[in-house]
């Protein structure tokens, strides 16, 4: 095989766990690189279907390496009650590693991320409220408390007694609740840390020699590019960094030894929480994607907003990731419409000037209205389809069209949630490097 990165470009929730669970048959490791409980993987292998937040999907295969990087923050409470729930379906942690710089999230975190969502009004940005925004900002401000911090209780208790006063302050008086106790934290948090200590070690070391013995390596990004903390539609993102870039500074790789960068999006575009989504149906085409595609939140259990595909935003994480192919999931979830959009380009409400590749995120973004080319639908179920040749001639349109508006080979195009529910158009991982072309920014 080779490095690859695995990485959502839209907005999250792009069936980003299939595909890995596909690579990860020839991976020897299986590494998530940022982000935390907020995440929600679902894999359907050997007729049972497996839920996943924190844990590489890589678990599912007895042998295989898998790693919570540096660049994650866990919940030690989640991170046991899952692993324990997989453990009693029967699968192995012996090959389980979690990074000793990750960063924990805290009962404090938990507390604050959901009073500061609540307080926020309407500039609320839906968050998991998994703790993972005050989480990273900790790590940025160098208060946070790392994985090996869990393991020295005195080291621990230092760090507590210096940080829970001043969260403190901030739960009781700005958002008037009660205060938390250092005490009971420390020892809680401490006894967690006992039960994780056989997990911890340094994954960077250990990712490095398997880099040296020219070991397969399975990037795992969760959530998605739109999403990213510096190229997402700030502040209506997460935290962390799910770019493909992100998979560097979270694992402790250098960008020399990435092979590939493999983009996952859906065959239309789905958004949990706040914030901008140009091509959003509130009209029954939104409701018939959200009941066929059980349209979810695997975490939170939200109903998705659901829309037509979006090139431009394609373009953009093409561009941002550096892709070299896609992967298209649910494609037979489309497999009930008649006809079908495709935004190609934006048009400023304000201003009329035209974007085909992302204009200035933020404030301008919101401004931004989808200009659609109609496409037929192909009406027939896609299911069954096992090669490129097999889907019906609308479905293989929609798809080349897709291709030719961002310019990328569709390697693997999904059509059901099962894995044998695949179309393998092209290898993935050996096609040729692409070369990026400048984006056009005006039609
Ligand atoms: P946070 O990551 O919980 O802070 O949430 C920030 C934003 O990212 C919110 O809009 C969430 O709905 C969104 N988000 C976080 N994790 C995921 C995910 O795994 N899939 C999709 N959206 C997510």
């Amino acid at each position: 095989m080779a490095n690859v990165i695995v990485v959502g470009a839209q907005f999250g929730d792009e069936g980003k766990a299939k595909v890995t669970d596909l690579l990860a048959r020839n991976a020897d490791i299986v590494v998530r690189y940022q982000g935390g409980a907020n995440a929600g993987h679902t894999v359907v292998a050997n007729g049972e279907t497996y839920k996943f937040h924190l844990i590489p999907s890589g678990i599912i295969y007895t042998g295989k390496i898998c790693i919570l990087g540096p660049g994650m923050v866990i919940d030690p409470k989640s991170f046991i009650a899952e692993i324990e729930a997989l453990k009693e379906r029967g699968l192995e942690d012996a090959n389980l590693k979690i990074s000793s710089a990750a960063h924990v999230t805290m009962p404090y975190h938990l507390a604050i991320d959901a009073a500061e969502e609540d307080s926020r009004g309407d500039q609320k940005i839906g968050t998991t409220k998994r703790g993972i925004g005050p989480t990273y900002a900790d790590k940025c401000a160098r208060s946070g408390i790392r994985m090996e911090d869990l393991l020295d209780r005195e080291v621990l208790k230092a760090k507590l007694d210096w940080m829970v006063p001043r969260k403190n302050v901030l739960l009781e008086r700005i958002y008037n609740l009660p205060p938390l106790n250092a005490e009971e934290i420390l020892n809680e948090y401490y006894e967690l840390g006992q039960k994780i200590k056989k997990y911890v070690t340094d994954t960077a070391a250990l990712i490095f020699e398997a880099v040296g013995d020219r070991k397969n390596i399975l990037f795992e990004g969760a959530q998605g590019t739109l999403l990213d903390l510096d190229h997402g539609t700030y502040p209506y993102v997460t935290s962390s960094s799910p770019a493909a870039g992100g998979a560097c500074t979270g694992t402790g790789v250098g960008p020399t030894s990435v092979d590939r960068v493999i983009g996952v999006m859906k065959a239309y575009v789905t958004r949990v929480g706040e914030g901008p989504f140009p091509t959003e149906l509130t009209d029954s085409f939104g409701q018939k994607i959200r009941e066929v595609g059980a349209e979810v939140g695997t975490t939170t259990g939200r109903p998705r907003r659901c829309g037509w595909f979006d090139a431009v935003i394609g373009r953009y994480a093409v561009r941002i990731n550096g892709l070299d192919c896609l992967a298209i999931t649910k494609l037979d979830v489309l497999d009930g419409f008649e006809e079908l959009q495709v935004c190609t380009h934006y048009r400023d409400r304000v201003t009329g000037e035209t974007f085909t590749d992302m204009p200035t995120i933020g404030s301008r973004y919101k401004q931004m209205e989808p200009v659609y080319t109609t496409l037929k639908g192909w009406l027939k179920p896609t299911t069954d389809c096992k090669k490129f040749a097999d889907l019906p001639e609308q479905a293989k349109a929609y798809l080349n069209f897709i291709a030719k508006e961002l310019d990328i080979p569709i390697a693997i195009v999904s059509v059901g949630p099962n894995r044998d529910n695949t179309v393998v158009i092209e290898d993935p991982i050996h096609g040729p490097k692409r070369v990026l072309s400048k984006p056009t920014t005006a039609v």
